[in-house]
């Protein structure tokens, strides 16, 4: 085979330390976003080191040293370290500030120098950093991204590997996610707000099934808010295709998902899971927007499963009294134990939202009780005819000496009547 990276030619002895302004300026940033990473530096500490005309990454070690940041100590260790610090970046980004983190990666804003843009990217954390399956993990999470094509859903970019960074460089969102609305006190999401988001996450749901497709980790941290009022969905970390069988069958059995929000066949590590499933954990997310607090809470994970699995939900209006009995309909609906009991498709779901916005009761979670009412009563009837069918026979006796007792003391008036 031809090899190709030799048409690569390598830059001549004066091409390789000519810097121009731009590398140079890159190259300070990524020392700067080393330093930050690192923990040398915080961002108030950045701003305090004042250009003085030193250029590059050492031209900036200089100034953290002058502005007293560093001892001499670190100074020195970090000089011998500039190549692996200004290194250790992603080709074609520059690294800027954190913008948030899960329990797989954190995720950066950067800027993709040459398409000149904003990015944000995730890259792997802690351990699973040097764990080689993790990688396939994230590649697979940007594979399923690119798939996709949405308004509510972040667009992937790019995953690779630098040196020992594992990324994946996807659309950057500038907002905040629900979890972070809510944990920066916003303490419940009005109504009509709320479902103005599940329905854009309804609709992103939509398009991931048509396409195969279940995300299986719905939940406040995993939805992004715009200044604009879009919500986007992320993290395709723990998705996975119908079509997957290799995965399915090795995650036969495990528990995958978010304790507070994870649907009943998830915590019973069912195999075939569906998107009933995230229209589940849709449904806990919605609840807890709108109540202010998660479904089912406990003292342990353990006890929180288990209640998913088999404690009864008290509806959002049965709580928050200013909550339309619709939404109460609806979440009942999409959090049933019983994915049966579910609304089939993020579809049927979007028909009930829709109704809900348009102040009209939600037709098919109404439907779903008026059948249930309708099979209810029926089957108390039943229930009746069959717990006669089941008396012991000594009742059928008292019965038929009461009833004996009554004709005759009746016998007996109609007699004394008749006498007066
Ligand atoms: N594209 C994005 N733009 C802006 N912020 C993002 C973006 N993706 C993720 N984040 C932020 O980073 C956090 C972690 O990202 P996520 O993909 O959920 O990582 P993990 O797989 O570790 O859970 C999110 O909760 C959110 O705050
Ligand atoms: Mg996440």
């Amino acid at each position: 085979m031809k090899d190709e990276s030799s048409k690569i030619m390598p830059p001549s002895p004066s091409q390789a330390v000519k810097k121009d302004a731009i590398d140079l300026k890159a190259e300070e940033e990524r020392v700067v976003q080393g330093l930050i990473n690192r923990g040398f530096l915080s961002m108030e500490e950045v701003a305090r080191c004042i250009p003085d005309g030193s250029k590059g990454g050492a031209g900036y070690l200089q100034r953290v040293q002058a502005a007293g940041l560093v001892t001499a100590g670190q100074f020195e260790r970090l000089k011998a370290d500039l190549q692996l610090l200004s290194g250790q970046q992603i080709p074609g980004y520059v690294m800027m500030e954190k913008l948030g983190q899960g329990a797989m990666g954190v995720v950066y804003k950067a800027r993709q120098i040459r398409l000149d843009r904003l990015v944000a990217i995730k890259i792997l954390r802690g351990k699973l950093a040097s764990d080689p399956d993790s990688f396939v993990r994230l590649e697979r999470e940007a594979r399923l991204a690119a798939k996709l094509s949405h308004n509510n859903i972040i667009q992937a970019i790019d995953v690779g590997i630098a040196g020992k960074l594992k990324y994946f460089v996807m659309e950057l969102i500038q907002g905040k996610t629900i979890q972070e609305e809510m944990k920066a006190g916003k303490a419940r999401y009005p109504e009509k707000q709320a479902v103005e988001i599940i329905l854009q996450i309804a609709q992103a749901l939509e398009h991931a099934n048509k396409r195969g497709l279940v995300h299986r980790d719905i939940k406040p941290a995993n939805i992004v808010l715009t200044g604009e009022g879009v919500a986007k969905l992320a993290d395709l970390g723990m998705a996975r295709e119908n079509t997957d069988v290799e995965l399915i069958k090795k995650e036969q059995g495990m528990i995958i998902g978010t304790p507070y929000y994870i649907a009943p066949e998830q915590v019973r590590g069912e195999p075939d899971i569906d998107t009933r499933a995230d229209i589940y954990s849709l449904g806990a997310t919605l609840y807890h927007m709108v109540v202010g607090s998660p479904p089912f809470e406990g003292e342990s994970v353990m006890q929180v499963l288990k209640a998913h699995e088999s404690e009864e939900l008290q509806p959002p209006d049965h709580i928050i009294k200013e909550l339309s009995s619709g939404i109460g309909e609806v979440v009942e609906m999409m959090m049933a134990k019983s994915r049966e009991d579910r609304y089939r498709t993020a579809s049927e779901l979007i028909i009930d939202l829709e109704c809900l916005l348009n102040g009209e009761p939600p037709k098919l979670a109404r439907k779903k009780i008026s059948a249930s009412l309708a099979g209810l009563s029926q089957g108390e009837e039943e229930e009746a005819a069959q717990a006669v069918a089941e008396l012991p026979n000594w009742v059928y006796i008292c019965f038929a000496v009461l009833g004996g007792g009554l004709v005759l003391s009746l016998a007996a008036n109609m007699v004394l009547a008749l006498k007066k």
